[in-house]
């Protein structure tokens, strides 16, 4: 796959997240996409394992969307949100409202993930600071949480390549409870595992150590993505919540990966049925077409600070230039009513099993030391070669994708999120070639 685009110079664009001097040595370009299959610049056809970037959830291209942006695009490029609007900002935020939990529908725009979490961080500061509560300033994250990379979403997040370098301009009053990630108790889990709820208590002890007053907000992923798919341990999003409300703490829900069907229900929050105060969201909130990211506030938190202050005050100072872009708007709007006519949240609920099946089937495959699943994200998580963590993921990425199947990797685990309208024979393809790889690697 060493196709180059027609200028042959790769140097320019300084790629995110990428070893750039061995992708530009060999570069995977993808031309084009359509539905399941992205098309590579040698032509040849790639299964989308991974709804892109765990964000394609109705599929790539989808004529709708197509159609809403390129519309939108023809009538209005750009109008302003601060101190304006425009209708279909004021739509888009009507219909991601339809399907957030009772009570959290209150949407404020951003333009990423990243954007997204350090929105909702600084809405809880203002929260608490508008009810005369100022004093509660301190967040807490998780280890091995990923929370995008603003200075906010890096110094709650727990993964220590992402905050390596920046450590000494982090975020002050922070602390991380542990992950739930266990493999001598929860090896092989299908669905939620069975220990672990009992990390939840973990808030407890930070609470008392920093008294409660103290503390604004606890932030979570729901199911972790990007760290290596960590599924909740049963009962302890729960438990967070009853100790977040016992002590006045907001719970902050990242759903950036799991909003909009991922686990077969419009957002983890209704899978679990674990209500947050506040939801960070973006990636399949519009199919990805745009970028757009979003907070769901709980009405009682919009209130305290909307209502506060003089009518003629701004009430929160803080927004961008693209929140509700025009595009990313009508691209919401378009993404909505297609995953509602395609019942494709339901449709993921229905493929869990055979996805489930499929992933735990790679179970004594070579170098697999653990398989974990929930709705339609698996994980495989492989032994790492002595001195070399993560080479052995990478290896098998490079050859499911020459074999026409693309697989995210994380150190040395592989995950699986592939868009809501993936069909089960592409499921069992996707594993196929998998186990075909893992058997050719050393
Ligand atoms: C849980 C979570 N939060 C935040 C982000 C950051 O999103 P973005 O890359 O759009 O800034 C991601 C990206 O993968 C994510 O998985």
């Amino acid at each position: 796959m060493t196709a180059r685009p027609a200028s042959d110079d790769l140097s320019n664009f300084w790629m995110p997240f990428t070893a750039n001097r061995q992708f530009k040595a060999a570069p995977r370009l993808l031309v084009s996409a359509r539905g399941m299959y992205y098309r590579a610049s040698d032509g040849h056809e790639v299964l989308d394992g991974c709804a892109g970037l765990w964000c394609v959830n109705a599929g790539h291209c989808r004529d709708e969307i197509v159609a809403a942006v390129q519309a939108e695009a023809a009538s209005l490029d750009f109008a302003p949100t601060f101190q304006m609007g425009h209708p279909l900002a004021f739509e888009a935020a009507a219909k991601v409202a339809e399907v957030m939990p009772a009570g959290l529908d209150r949407i404020f725009f951003a333009n990423s993930g990243s954007e997204a979490v350090d929105t909702a961080l600084k809405i809880a500061l203002a929260y608490h600071r508008a009810r005369g509560e100022g004093q509660r300033t301190r967040l807490i994250g998780r280890e091995r949480g990923y929370h995008g990379v603003g200075f906010g979403g890096i110094s709650v997040g727990g993964i220590s390549p992402n905050r390596k370098a920046f450590s000494g301009s982090l975020l002050g009053n922070i602390d991380h409870l542990s992950h739930t990630h266990n493999l001598e108790h929860n090896a092989f889990s299908k669905g939620q595992p069975a220990w672990g709820a009992h990390l939840a208590d973990e808030l407890e002890r930070l609470v008392m150590l920093h008294d409660p007053s103290t503390i604004a907000a606890v932030i979570v992923e729901p199911v972790a993505g990007s760290t290596g798919v960590l599924i909740p341990p049963q009962g302890y999003l729960q438990r967070l919540r009853e100790i977040c409300t016992k002590h006045g703490i907001l719970l902050i829900f990242d759903e950036v990966i799991t909003g909009f069907g991922r686990l077969g229900r419009a957002t983890a929050s209704e899978y679990f049925a674990v209500t947050p105060d506040l939801i960070a969201l973006a990636k399949a909130i519009n199919n990805a077409a745009v970028p757009m990211g979003a907070v769901a506030a709980g009405r009682h938190v919009h209130d305290a600070i909307v209502q506060s202050g003089m009518p003629s005050a701004i009430e929160l100072f803080h927004g961008y230039t693209y929140s509700a872009h025009p595009l990313a708007s009508a691209a919401a709007i378009a993404a909505q009513d297609l995953y509602c006519k395609e019942n494709l949240f339901a449709r993921a609920d229905r493929l869990a099993p055979a996805f489930e099946r499929a992933a735990h089937a790679l179970a004594d495959a070579p170098h697999v030391k653990d398989v974990r699943n929930l709705g339609l994200v698996a994980g495989i998580e492989l032994e790492s070669r002595v001195d070399a963590p993560g080479a052995r993921a990478y290896e098998v990425f490079v050859k499911c994708f020459e074999a026409g199947v693309l697989v995210r990797y994380t150190g040395d685990i592989l995950a699986f999120s592939p868009p809501l309208i993936v069909e089960e024979e592409q499921i069992e393809h996707m594993f196929g070639t998998m186990r075909k790889v893992l058997a050719s690697v050393q």
